[in-house]
């Protein structure tokens, strides 16, 4: 099963993808991550995404088509896919359909996370993450179990994301709106889409989504 978990800057696709590599062992292809990634390889291009993403702007399609075409030569292609963050554009979108179709591949779903607009600068204003194994947390919504050391590994190493200040987030949010909400209206016409009250518990959209997974199975 091959899906996208859609939605604005904060609606929880990280922490939702993660349980689905955990529960059913998926494999989350993150554009975000890989673009973190290369922001740290000291490369050109790390620099020019590096400032891109600070900024809360979309990089550019050429250079996340790249990454994602990377991903499915190599071992992550012959497994259930969750695409968290990609694609948000629809030459993204038309890309992916034609880099899945090479492998022999379809989407089965795409997952809509709804939540406001106060909800997510909450969100993402309250976010940390193990700076050892990524697992996100939240001050309020997801504290650790134990002040200070992460549930998953036991790390004391938490850090907060560069781009999670409020101007970033309303330039993320506006670039969701203009470039990647279209993509609703785009997998509805396809009948790909369902959507999510991405509002509710951690746990009742993780029940939710795996409802979605079942009747499309
Ligand atoms: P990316 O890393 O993809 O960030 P994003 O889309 O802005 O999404 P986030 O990671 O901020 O949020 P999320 O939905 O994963 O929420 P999370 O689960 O963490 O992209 C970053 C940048 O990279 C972009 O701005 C762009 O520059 C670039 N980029 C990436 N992909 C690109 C592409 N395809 N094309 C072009 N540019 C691209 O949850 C957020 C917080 O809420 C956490 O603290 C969590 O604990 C909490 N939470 C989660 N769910 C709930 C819940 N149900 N109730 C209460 N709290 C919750």
């Amino acid at each position: 099963m091959n899906i996208i978990l859609l939605g604005p800057p904060g609606a929880g696709k990280g922490t939702q993808a993660r349980r689905l590599v955990e529960a059913e062992g998926m494999v989350q292809l993150s554009t975000g991550d890989m673009l973190r990634a290369a922001k740290t390889s000291g490369t050109e291009m790390g620099k020019k995404v590096a400032e891109v993403m600070a900024r809360g702007e979309l990089v550019t399609d050429d250079i996340v088509i790249g990454l994602i075409e990377e991903q499915l030569e190599g071992e992550a292609g012959r497994h259930g896919l969750i695409f968290d963050g990609f694609p948000r554009t629809l030459a993204q979108a038309d890309a992916l359909e034609e880099l899945l179709a090479k492998k022999g591949k379809s989407l089965d779903v795409v997952i809509a996370m709804e939540v406001d607009d106060e909800a997510l600068i909450r969100r993402i204003a309250g976010r940390f993450t193990c700076a050892q194994c990524g697992e996100v947390y939240h001050e309020d919504t997801r504290p650790t179990a134990k002040e200070g050391v992460c549930d998953r590994c036991g790390s004391t190493e938490f850090v907060r994301r560069a781009d999670d200040n409020e101007e970033s987030v309303r330039v993320r949010l506006n670039a969701y709106y203009r470039s990647t909400a279209p993509l609703i209206g785009y997998y509805h016409a396809k009948g790909k889409l369902a959507q999510v009250d991405g509002l509710a518990e951690i746990e009742t959209v993780a029940a939710e989504i795996r409802k979605i997974l079942k009747k499309a199975s």
